[in-house]
């Protein structure tokens, strides 16, 4: 009995640390957004950095938790898959501001890092 407990234990913590290693690290991903990102989202996301501010379209406020474009025409607008794309080709490749420029300089993970900080500023 006791070792089934444990063996059962052992598999949840297995499934809890691969699910958060796909979902991104919230805490990295804030070094990436402050170097790269809040001069126009802002420090605690609104759209309201000191470029973001002069910007038209606004930067997307991301305390919002709301988001536009549907990059991978899914049919729901703003999932990881969606920001992934957008962050890695620009909005303008989804019809939206050149503003919002593509990261090629960004790897594969400092992405999915950032999603999972942009997602903790929902408020
Ligand atoms: C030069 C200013 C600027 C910087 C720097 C910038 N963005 Fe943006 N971002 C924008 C603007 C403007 C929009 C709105 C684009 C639109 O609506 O067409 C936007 C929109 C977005 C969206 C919304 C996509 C959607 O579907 O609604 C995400 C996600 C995003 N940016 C992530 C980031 C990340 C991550 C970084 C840093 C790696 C970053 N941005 C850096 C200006 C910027």
């Amino acid at each position: 009995m006791k070792l089934v407990t444990t063996l059962a234990i052992a598999a949840f913590a297995l499934v809890v640390s691969a699910g958060s290693a796909q979902a991104g690290d919230a805490a990295a991903g804030k070094t990436v957004y402050d170097t790269n990102c809040s001069s126009c989202h802002g420090p605690s996301g609104k759209g309201d950095g000191p470029v973001g501010a002069a910007l038209n379209p606004k930067p997307r406020d991301f305390s919002a938790g709301s988001f536009k474009f549907d990059a991978d025409k899914s049919g729901t607008p703003g999932e990881d898959a969606d920001l992934k794309l957008v962050i890695q080709k620009g909005a303008a490749a989804f019809g939206g501001s050149a503003l919002m420029a593509p990261w090629p300089t960004l790897s594969d993970g400092d992405i999915d890092n950032v999603i999972a900080f942009i997602r903790s500023l929902k408020q």
